[in-house]
């Protein structure tokens, strides 16, 4: 069903500052960097082998980030996992019982087909599905 991790997503109050921790420090390329106004965030993606870690920095306070960061401060939000084919997974899982935030997909950082599953199905890991085009 999941074809691999595709992301790990981390927020920050400051893409700026964290890029000087994972770039600098920790040596990470940075590939991608994107205002997705869908989500509500500034996202910086990161290289880490075949994997990419995901900065996420909330565009205001009333977002999803945003109130994330408000609640437990910056560190990890999300995990993604890659899948070939968003539609059918989503069905599937839905079938399945396991609760989406997202009954469709929507659009993600790099024009990715994303959709997010609530954490009361998933162990309490908020999780992503990603169907990225053309990568
Ligand atoms: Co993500």
């Amino acid at each position: 069903m999941f074809r691999r991790i595709d992301h790990v997503g981390v927020a920050v109050r400051g893409i700026d500052p964290a890029l000087e921790l994972w770039r600098e420090r920790f040596q990470m390329q940075l590939v991608h960097r994107e205002v997705v106004r869908e989500q509500g965030v500034d996202a910086a993606l990161l290289d880490v082998g075949e994997n990419h870690i995901e900065l996420l920095e909330p565009l205001s306070d009333d977002t999803p980030v945003g109130r994330f960061l408000a609640k437990h401060g910056p560190g990890m939000h999300h995990l993604a996992y890659q899948v070939d084919d968003i539609d059918s997974t989503l069905a599937e899982l839905r079938e399945g019982g396991i609760p989406l935030i997202d009954q469709r997909p929507r659009v993600g950082i790099r024009g990715a087909r994303v959709a997010f599953l609530h954490p009361r199905g998933t162990g309490g890991v908020l999780t992503e599905l990603v169907e990225p085009v053309g990568r």
